[in-house]
Parts: C-alpha cells; sequence; structure tokens
C-alpha cells in the first residue's frame, strides 16, 4: 500500500484534501497546487468556499493572485461538501484549536472533522494531523475514531501529525520554505507523509513518532511564550528602575552567541503562543508533572495589557486629567504589525480595560475598518481615520500594534500624550507632546 502511494506521489497523480481553508490550510493549499496535485480545501464555512470559488483571497497577506491562478488552473477548488473526501488519497486536517472557557484545550474541531474524515475513510488513505495540539491527540484521539470503522493503520490506511510553522505577514519565510516536521504513529505512515510533504516543501525533518512532531511544535511555541514574558518583566522592572528595556535589548543583540532577542509587548495575541502552552500543561497534569514555567509565562503575559492601562492612567494623572470621561485612542486591533489577524489580541483587552476606567474610548486600524465580534470581546467599534488631526483630539494615543502606518513622527505633530508598547513612536521636530513607554 505504502509503494502504491509513494509512486502515486511522485508522479503527482494524489489528490490532496486539506480540512480548514483558514491561515494554515490555505496557504498550504496553495503551495500543494503550485507543486503540481490536485488539491481540494474543504471548510466548513460557506462563505470561504465561496471565496475560494471566485478565486479570492480572504487573508490579506496570502496573495488573492496566487488563489486566483491556483483555481483557474483547474487544479484546485473549494467545497463544503465532505462526500468529496472519498476522492482523496491523503487528507490534511488544519482546524482550530483553541481553549474552552476553563483554558483547557477545547478538541471538537479536531474531533468533528476526524469523524468526517472517518465517515468516508477507505484502504489507501494518508491522513495527517496539523493542528497544535498535546502529545497523544493523533494516536490517542484521533487513531481511535479512525480504527472504529474497522480499517486499521498502518495495514489499511496511514496516520501523521505535522505541525504547521506559519509567521503570518513574514515576507522571508513562507510554506515552502519552511521546513517541515512529519511524525507518524507508525514507520509506514512517516515514510508515506514525509514522501508527501517532500513533494511540495524544500525541506522534510522526519521523527520518530507522531507525539514528537506533536511536542516539538509545543517547544517552539512555549519558548516564545517564556522569553516573551521574561522580557515583559524585564521591561516592568527596568521602567521602575528608569532605564529603558529597548535600549538594553539592543545592546545584548550585539552579542555574537547564545543570545536571542526578544521584544516586550502589551500582551500575546494570535492563535499559538497564547493558546498552545497550555494544552501541554493540561496534558502534564495527567502526568502528574506542574509546568510551571507555562504557567508562570501564563500570569506574566495575561496581566500585560493591566500594565499598559495603569501606564495610561498614571501618565493622564501627570498631564491633570482623570481617566474617567479621558478620551483615549488605541492604535491598532492586529495582534502584530502589518498582518489582518486580531485572534487574541490584547488590544480588545486593553479597550475594555481603558472602558471600565470611565474612558471614552476609539481606536484606529487600517486593517480593521469595523471591528468584528471575537469569542470573547465585542467592542461595538468602528476605526477612526489615520491622521494627525484626527488623533489630535484625544487625551491619549496608546499604540498596542506597531502598524507601519503608525510609525509615521507626523502623525503625531499635535498628540499630547502617546502611550507606545512597540518602541514605534518617534514625535516630529516642533511637537509639543510626549511619548511614555509601556
Ligand atoms: N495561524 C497561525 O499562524 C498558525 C501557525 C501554526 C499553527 N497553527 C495551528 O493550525 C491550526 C489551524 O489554525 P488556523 O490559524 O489556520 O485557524 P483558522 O481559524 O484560520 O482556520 C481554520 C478553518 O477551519 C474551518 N473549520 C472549522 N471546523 C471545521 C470542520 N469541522 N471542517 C472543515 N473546516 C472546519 C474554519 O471555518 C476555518 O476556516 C490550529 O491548531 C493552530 O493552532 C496556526
Amino acid at each position: 500500500m505504502v509503494n502504491d502511494l509513494l509512486q502515486r506521489i511522485h508522479a503527482r497523480q494524489t489528490t490532496v484534501g486539506i480540512v480548514g481553508q483558514g491561515y494554515v490550510g490555505l496557504p498550504l493549499a496553495l503551495v500543494f497546487t503550485e507543486a503540481g496535485f490536485r488539491v481540494i480545501g474543504f471548510d466548513s464555512d460557506p462563505a470561504k468556499v465561496a471565496a475560494l470559488g471566485r478565486g479570492e483571497s480572504y487573508i490579506k497577506h496570502i496573495g488573492a493572485d496566487r488563489v486566483a491562478a491556483a483555481v483557474q488552473g483547474g487544479r484546485f477548488r473549494a467545497t463544503g461538501d465532505f462526500d468529496d473526501l472519498r476522492t482523496c488519497d491523503a487528507v490534511l486536517i488544519c482546524v482550530p484549536t483553541p481553549l474552552g472557557r476553563h483554558r483547557e484545550p477545547d478538541l471538537s474541531y479536531v474531533v468533528n472533522s476526524t469523524r468526517e474524515v472517518a465517515a468516508r475513510l477507505r484502504p489507501g488513505q494518508l491522513v495527517v494531523l496539523e493542528s497544535t495540539t498535546y502529545p497523544g491527540t493523533t494516536d490517542e484521539d484521533v487513531q481511535p475514531i479512525l480504527e472504529a470503522t474497522g480499517l486499521a493503520t498502518p495495514k489499511d490506511f496511514l496516520l501523521a501529525f505535522s505541525p504547521e510553522r506559519e509567521d503570518p505577514g513574514n515576507p522571508t519565510f513562507h510554506t515552502k520554505i519552511i521546513p517541515k516536521v512529519v511524525g507518524g504513529v507508525n514507520q509506514a505512515s512517516t515514510e508515506a507523509a514525509v514522501a508527501l510533504y517532500a513533494a511540495a516543501v524544500d525541506r522534510v525533518v522526519p521523527v520518530s513518532s507522531a507525539r514528537v512532531a506533536e511536542s516539538t511544535k509545543l517547544l517552539e511555541n512555549i519558548f516564545r511564550s517564556v522569553n516573551i514574558a521574561l522580557v515583559n518583566e524585564l521591561k516592568m522592572t527596568f521602567d521602575r528602575m528608569g532605564i529603558d528595556v529597548w535600549e538594553v535589548i539592543e545592546a545584548a543583540k550585539t552579542k555574537p552567541f547564545g543570545f536571542t532577542p526578544f521584544y516586550p509587548g502589551p500582551g500575546l495575541g494570535g492563535h499559538c503562543i497564547p493558546l498552545d502552552p497550555f494544552y501541554l500543561s493540561w496534558k502534564a497534569a495527567e502526568y502528574g508533572m506542574w509546568t510551571r514555567f507555562i504557567e508562570l509565562a501564563g500570569e506574566v503575559n495575561t496581566h500585560m495589557p493591566h500594565y499598559v492601562v495603569e501606564r495610561t492612567v498614571a501618565a493622564l494623572n501627570e498631564d491633570g486629567r482623570a481617566i474617567k470621561g479621558a478620551r483615549v485612542l488605541v492604535l491598532g486591533l492586529s495582534y502584530k504589525e502589518d498582518i489582518d489577524d486580531d485572534r487574541e489580541s490584547p488590544s480588545y483587552e486593553i479597550i475594555e480595560l481603558l472602558r471600565e476606567r470611565g474612558a471614552q474610548v476609539d481606536y484606529c486600524d487600517p486593517f480593521f475598518p469595523v471591528a468584528r465580534p471575537g469569542r470573547r470581546h465585542d467592542v461595538q467599534l468602528r476605526s477612526i481615520d489615520c491622521d494627525a488631526g484626527a488623533f489630535a483630539g484625544y487625551d491619549a494615543v496608546v499604540l498596542s500594534t506597531g502598524h507601519s502606518q503608525f510609525r509615521d513622527p507626523a502623525l503625531y505633530a499635535q498628540t499630547r500624550l502617546v502611550v507606545d508598547t512597540r518602541n514605534a513612536v518617534r514625535l516630529p521636530e516642533g511637537a509639543t507632546g510626549r511619548v511614555v513607554k509601556a
């Protein structure tokens, strides 16, 4: 069976199904299409299926021209009809893995899409889970659903885990050139999954099991979460001592070995770093282990929006203004600069905390003309214009996202107070306002 699949992969005769056409699934679909495969993108959201059908991209940093070319080339189509899974030789699952209300893993998307796959599973298929999750998900949660059909791996089908590594908006790294770690639940599965990815991406890194692959992704994200927490804590400490953490980091960066720069901010955002580490802490408890670094990093990072608001209150106070009734403008809803992704963005919490203190809050973000309701927040606001005149009407401007547009000094010609969480603001010559780093 494996040999047959390998031959078909080599000859580009395999049809690749990708379940979930979001930030991870869509670029992956394009990479396989561009490598010469027939690709079917499955999504439960009819609006996304319709947009892809028209050859449109709903994610700004994924060019509409690539989607249009893939659709027009006739090798890529999107559908909400899971019966088409039957025609796929490989099925890659890229659905969300959020946290529940008590910060516990919510595997419902993975389980639901695996059930869709199981209902159409046929001998010879390769299934790969890509969603970030705790070690053991592929063999303890996914495999039993697939094997409940009566088919077994590796005899009838193959099963692996391969984590996605995306850095949205990064012009240097994209799906094709980012090395792909792959681990199967058995050797035959690893072999088949390695062959599939090697046909589409530049470098594949096989590991000994799905669990190692799952853990690799968690290590990468926990590494970021812990280091960001460290610089956030140092920011607050140095700030109390009158030392600029940004200048310290720039100086430390000149060390040619043994130091990796991380930058402080208003709190964590995005689908990965604020959530994924807790998948491991939840699973670790099953083994009687307490992942203290993860918890501590979570505690420091989730405090940051509060810190930014405290700094804003104090700065307004120095100007003789109360936060109650103050007009405050928050710059940026995206969780990082120059992308249109606002998932888990700390900006929403900052807006809500400022409102709780009685401030009148507006926001400006060219990527979000209207603030969308999210899982936890619904601020019901529209973006104000991004110009100096509009900014001048506020008692404080809080920069939460370092979008390129916000780096123009001219924007701050008439602002009274800027609270800068990203070291992004420079005042133009002659400006009378001030910048407080937070
Ligand atoms: N966004 C990133 O930068 C990134 C990076 C690495 C890993 N990941 C991981 O990849 C996974 C997917 O993340 P994402 O950012 O692509 O999420 P996303 O929300 O952008 O996309 C998920 C898509 O799956 C669809 N979907 C949900 N349930 C479905 C179902 N049962 N059947 C078919 N489609 C379904 C949704 O409509 C959505 O379009 C997560 O586990 C995430 O942690 C994300």
